[in-house]
Parts: structure tokens; C-alpha cells; sequence
């Protein structure tokens, strides 16, 4: 596996391969890699013929106080993780080359209604700045298929959106969740948990799993299985910020004639800000 740092040698290394007739797959990371990253490297592998992973801490995707500075930097277990599954290209950036304007009044991608809601209520900016950085990724890269965890359902419906509304000419892989064995998602955040407040985390997936067992068995007073959900976990020591019932679709309130819905949490246990989804078709 190969590690660049400039946008200058990614496109020539790209291009090499394009010119010998192989699909570009991406896998866009912020590093402190687990198994969930792994998982959309073997499925990517899987679908073309050279893997590209990005690892990248955002700036622009961080609010004021959140954990920009103390985010896991974790290049060198990353790099190595990724070359025993066999990744054939880690592009590692410094900030000024992703953003080579700066990060101040820069061109950004806004995606209007699905920004503010659910995550971007509490996170103001930070799909704006996933939104944008995934722009800048995908056009630096240029891959034929770009894949994204399940876990973050909202950022994955955002980045669809983008890719719609902007016609960029990439196939978006959403892959499920990976889960430890007692259900809780894979996230690099896990790692600010203390050794207590894990064994506590999985309550969060067994409570969307709860919320979706009502769903299926026919309620549709889905704010009452939200305030249920949140009041669960609130006891459970968490913070909540929201648990609510959506449709997959749009991620909109659903009516009483949507079959695919999904529901989504996010809560604070100690430091560490976890969010997790269930589909449920009815
Ligand atoms: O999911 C992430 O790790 C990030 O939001 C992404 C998609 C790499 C953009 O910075």
C-alpha cells in the first residue's frame, strides 16, 4: 500500500490505474480505524479493482467545543490496518492541501432540510462541512464507487443528496453497521467511554431495538415510543438528544401509508456522544 499526502501525486497514481482499464473504489476516513472502517474496505474490494482511503479529521465538520483537537489521531496503526486488508492507496492530507483557499469563506455545500434536523439540530455546520469535504474528497479521488457506514443513516442520506442534486458521477455504498457482540456500533468516539459507561453503552441499541419491536407490532404513536425510548435511556445514565421515528426515504415525519422507516438516536454517555439507527420495514 501506498501513502500519499498531495492532491498532485493522488490524481497521477489515479490516473495510472484508470489508464489500465481499473475501477476506483473510496473509502473516506477520518481515521482511528475499527472494524467498521475494515468492513467497507472489504466490501470495496469486493466490488472494483483498486481501493483508495482517505483519513482526514475535518475541521469544518467540528463545532466550537467539540472534539476537533482531542479527536484519535492514529496514523500508524491505521496505515497498517489498512495495508493487511489490503487497501492500494492511504491518501493522508494535511488540512491546507484539502482546503487549499482556507477554511474561512470558503464555497460550501449546504443541503437544505436534511442539514438541520436530527443531528445538524444539535450540530450546527457539521453537514454543511461533511457535505463539502465529501465534494472536495470525491473530486480530488474521483472514484467510480464511494463507500459510507450505515451508522451515520443521516450523513449517508446527505451525501445521496449531494450526489444527486450536483450529478457527480459516483455510485454511493451505504454498508450496515458493524456491532460488537453485545450490539454496540462500532464508532471511534467508543474510545472516550469509560470502562463502566461501556458495559452501559448497548442499552442505546437495545432500546432502538425495543423502540422498533412497538413500531413493527403496529404502533403508530410514534411520540410515544420516542418519549418512551428517551425516558429509557435518560434512567440508563444518558444524556439523550433525540431518539425519533422517521421514513428512510426523505428522513421526514412518516405518514400512516410509509412501510420504511427508521429509527435514530443520538445521546451523550459521559464524554462520548453516541449515535445509532434501526430500520424497521412494516
Ligand atoms: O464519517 C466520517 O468519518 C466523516 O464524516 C467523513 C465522511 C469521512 C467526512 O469527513
Amino acid at each position: 500500500m501506498q501513502t500519499l499526502t498531495t492532491a498532485k501525486e493522488l490524481r497521477a497514481t489515479v490516473a495510472r490505474w484508470r489508464a489500465m482499464g481499473e475501477a476506483i473504489a473510496f473509502v473516506p476516513t477520518m481515521g482511528n480505524l475499527h472494524e467498521g472502517h475494515l468492513r467497507l474496505v472489504d466490501v470495496a474490494r469486493e466490488r472494483v479493482g483498486r481501493v483508495v482511503v482517505s483519513i482526514f479529521v475535518n475541521p469544518m465538520q467540528f463545532g466550537e467545543g467539540e472534539d476537533f483537537a482531542s479527536y484519535p489521531r492514529t496514523l500508524a496503526e491505521d496505515s497498517a490496518k489498512l495495508a493487511a486488508r489490503g487497501a492500494d492507496l492511504l491518501f493522508a492530507p494535511e488540512v491546507a492541501e484539502v482546503y487549499p483557499g482556507g477554511t474561512g469563506s470558503l464555497t460550501r455545500v449546504e443541503v437544505p432540510e436534511l442539514s438541520d434536523i436530527l443531528c445538524g439540530a444539535f450540530r450546527s455546520g457539521h453537514f454543511t462541512g461533511v457535505a463539502t469535504v465529501v465534494v472536495k474528497l470525491l473530486n480530488l479521488v474521483q472514484p467510480d464507487v464511494a463507500l459510507f457506514g450505515e451508522k451515520d443513516f443521516q450523513q449517508l442520506a446527505v451525501i445521496r443528496r449531494v450526489v444527486l442534486d450536483l450529478n457527480i458521477p459516483v455510485e454511493i455504498v451505504g454498508v450496515p453497521t458493524v456491532r460488537a457482540p453485545d450490539g454496540l456500533a462500532m464508532s471511534s468516539r467508543n474510545g472516550y467511554l469509560t470502562v463502566q459507561e461501556r458495559q452501559v453503552a448497548p442499552t442505546l441499541y437495545q432500546s432502538l431495538q425495543e423502540a422498533a419491536q412497538r413500531v413493527l407490532e403496529g404502533g403508530q404513536n410514534y411520540t410515544a415510543v420516542e418519549a418512551d425510548t428517551i425516558e429509557r435511556l435518560r434512567r440508563a445514565g444518558f444524556r439523550p438528544e433525540y431518539v425519533s421515528v422517521r421514513r428512510t426515504a426523505d428522513l421526514k415525519a412518516p405518514t400512516a401509508a410509509d412501510r420504511d422507516l427508521v429509527i435514530l438516536g443520538a445521546a451523550w454517555l459521559g464524554n462520548a456522544r453516541l449515535i445509532d439507527n434501526l430500520t424497521v420495514h412494516r
